[in-house]
């Protein structure tokens, strides 16, 4: 069902069926995340800084970096204006844009990502004064406890490699040490990516990326409600430019 283009895969949106099935055979949120970690810090390091940069790139990797840019604005236009004294989590913050935005805007904010390679990029990238804003950056699992609580988490993009159980189980630990929302992404199924998943086949073997897991957000949805039936969904918003295509979504605390 995933499916890619050779150039967009270095961006990981979008992977093959086979890549799938390969990745697949190893099932689970832990082998998951340690096969992103293997291919953010390695295969997909430098596309992932060029991308995140102001660098020229290509023109499928230039819809893709506007789309990210444009769902990086709505994720945080759902967090508040004024975010002094408040915590937030990045989780798998890449090189760290999402993280450095929220800060300038007063948050006190811890950047995660289990690619410790970007993660010295995010470090190296933020500016040393960030007015009331403090950042943490940390190399690790996202779901470790030892990070704390927060008022809002936020995973822009990092949670879309997941089966839909290991997503929501992953939402879930997170709701356990989050007060108020998290803000995250999903790759929405849509028809559009079934084609793309054809045009994916004429791409060579050996230009392999961890796949994508597209989702239906009614499925999304049914799933929250059963296993975070404390939490509910608030909104939702569809980022589609080019090549990226990924839906944003906002649960909140009941009540
Ligand atoms: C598509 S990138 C997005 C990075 C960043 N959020 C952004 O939008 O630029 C996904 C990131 O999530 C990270 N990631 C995936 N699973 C993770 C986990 N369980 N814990 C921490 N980081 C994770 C990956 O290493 C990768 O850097």
């Amino acid at each position: 069902m995933a499916t890619r283009s050779p150039e967009a895969l270095e961006a990981g949106f979008l992977a093959r069926e086979d890549d799938r099935a390969r990745v697949s055979v190893t099932r689970g949120y832990e082998d998951r995340r340690e096969a992103l970690a293997t291919y953010f810090d390695s295969t997909a390091r430098q596309a992932w800084i060029d991308l995140t940069s102001d660098v020229k790139v290509s023109g499928i990797r230039a819809t893709v970096r506007a789309g990210r840019d444009e769902m990086r604005g709505v994720l945080l236009d759902w967090l508040p204006a004024d975010l002094r004294r408040t915590r937030v989590l990045d989780a798998g913050c890449g090189t760290g844009a999402l993280t450095i935005a929220a800060a300038c805007r007063g948050a006190e904010i811890t950047g995660i990502d289990v690619a410790g390679g970007l993660v010295d990029v995010a470090r190296e990238r933020a500016p040393s004064f960030t007015g009331h804003g403090r950042i943490w950056w940390k190399s690790g699992d996202m779901l470790d406890p030892s990070l704390g609580d927060f008022a809002h988490v936020v995973a822009m993009d990092s949670l879309i490699h997941y089966e839909i159980e290991d997503l929501v189980d992953a939402l879930a630990k997170l709701t356990e040490r989050t007060k108020v929302s998290i803000v995250f992404t999903f790759a929405p199924f849509t028809r559009m990516l079934g084609a793309m998943h054809k045009f994916g086949k004429v791409f060579p073997k050996s230009d392999r990326s961890p796949a994508i897991v597209p989702i239906a957000e009614s499925d999304l949805r049914m799933h929250l409600s059963e296993r975070i039936p404390s939490w509910e969904v608030k909104r939702t918003r569809r980022v589609a430019s080019g090549f990226y295509t990924s839906q944003a979504m906002e649960i909140v605390k009941r009540g």
